[in-house]
């Protein structure tokens, strides 16, 4: 696929095929760079590479002026396009890069990481990080095309693929139930990398996230349901500062939380929830959550989806289908939280 990209972006513009900019890191350029160069060349589509280091640290205004200025010194005009070739930080800044510059140039995906490619790629958002907080500056801006090879992902580190490994299970509770038990049925499978169940379950996952996103595309309402683990997820992150868990794993601890609440409120019935809980604790073992109850409840406030002060909850129904809940009383809140931390 990846060996395609250039013939696919000459179909893409009939008339004539931009000058690309592929926007890559220095990690991903090492393994996949030669590949997909020898593509465009062979298809005939101009292109420059500019590097940016990825990792979230680099996803922030000062990296996306500094490409900019490299885009206006190699020529960059509005018939240019802008190339993501990286996990999501790439995806986030470059997009970003293509919805500023000249106010908006094509952008084209070709996302290399599991979080990328089922997730990041998809539904238009970019942006990137503040010091005061994560993805506050941003853009909607859709991808021209998004290219997915799930044979890239054969280079990611383990810990980097299985923690990705989680936004896909999440996708199959919200509204894909057969993705939900190929992957708890195959989870050894899968987790050794078998090609051919990934590929069916990124593009599951991937349908999932193009369905909600298009019914809703500024997230007013279904868009919500993606964020299914996500409550609980992120106040982990942020109360131990981003250090202790990648994002699915955090993501995979939320969707444990969110499970004991919908137990404990009757959104369903108890062994959907323990089966739920089983599925994701067969992609772990997670890193354990060693910071105090109390810190990751009062962290669980500060969520910038938090409305009017209510903290809203994606809570599984049934496998694929689940429902947002505003009003959960906080001692089941943190009940669930406690019930996830080692030390309470
Ligand atoms: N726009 C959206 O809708 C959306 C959705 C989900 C996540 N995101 C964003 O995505 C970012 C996280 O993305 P990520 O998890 O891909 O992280 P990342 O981009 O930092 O990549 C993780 C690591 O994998 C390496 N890597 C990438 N591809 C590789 C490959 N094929 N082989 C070997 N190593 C490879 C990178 O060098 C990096 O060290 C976050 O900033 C998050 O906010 C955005
Ligand atoms: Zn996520």
């Amino acid at each position: 696929m990846l060996v395609s990209v250039g013939r696919e972006i000459r179909r893409l513009f009939p008339r004539q095929a931009p000058r690309t900019y592929v926007v890559t890191s220095p990690n991903v350029r090492r393994y996949w760079g030669q590949t997909l160069e020898k593509s465009l060349h062979r298809a005939s589509v101009r292109y420059s590479i500019l590097e940016m280091q990825d990792g979230e640290p680099a996803k922030r205004l000062a990296t996306v002026e500094h490409l900019a200025e490299q885009l206006v010194r190699e020529h960059a005009d509005r018939s240019s396009a802008v190339l993501a070739f990286g996990g999501g930080v790439v995806g986030d800044s470059a997009g970003f890069l293509a919805a500023m510059y000249m106010r908006g140039i094509p952008v084209i995906q070709v996302p290399t990481t599991v979080v990328a490619q089922l997730d990041a790629s998809i539904g238009g958002k970019t942006g990137v990080n503040l010091q005061s907080g994560k993805n506050l500056v941003g853009a909607f801006h859709q991808p021209r095309a998004v290219f997915v090879d799930p044979e890239i992902l054969s280079t990611l580190e383990y810990r980097e693929f299985r923690s990705g490994l989680f936004e896909a299970l999440k996708c199959g509770v919200i509204r894909d139930g057969q993705l939900f038990e190929m992957m708890e049925k195959a989870a050894g499978q899968i987790l050794q990398r078998d090609q051919k169940l990934i590929s069916r379950m990124i593009t599951a996952s991937i349908r999932v996230k193009a369905e909600v996103v298009s019914a809703d595309e500024k997230e007013t309402g279904l868009r919500r349901i993606l964020n299914f683990g996500h409550t609980v997820g992120h106040a982990l992150e942020s109360a131990t500062l981003y250090s202790a868990f990648l994002h699915g794993e955090a993501v995979a601890w939320g969707m444990i939380a969110a499970c004991h609440i919908a137990e404990a409120v009757g959104a369903c019935k108890p062994n959907t929830a323990q089966r739920i809980r089983t599925a994701v604790l067969g992609y772990g073992p997670l890193p354990p959550v060693s910071c105090r109850a109390q810190e990751v409840f009062e962290r669980l406030w500060s969520d910038k989806k938090v409305v009017r002060g209510k903290l809203h909850f994606v809570l599984p129904r049934s496998i694929g289908r689940v429902k947002i809940v505003a009003d959960v009383p906080q001692d089941v809140i943190r009940l669930a939280v406690e019930r996830i931390c080692v030390h309470e």
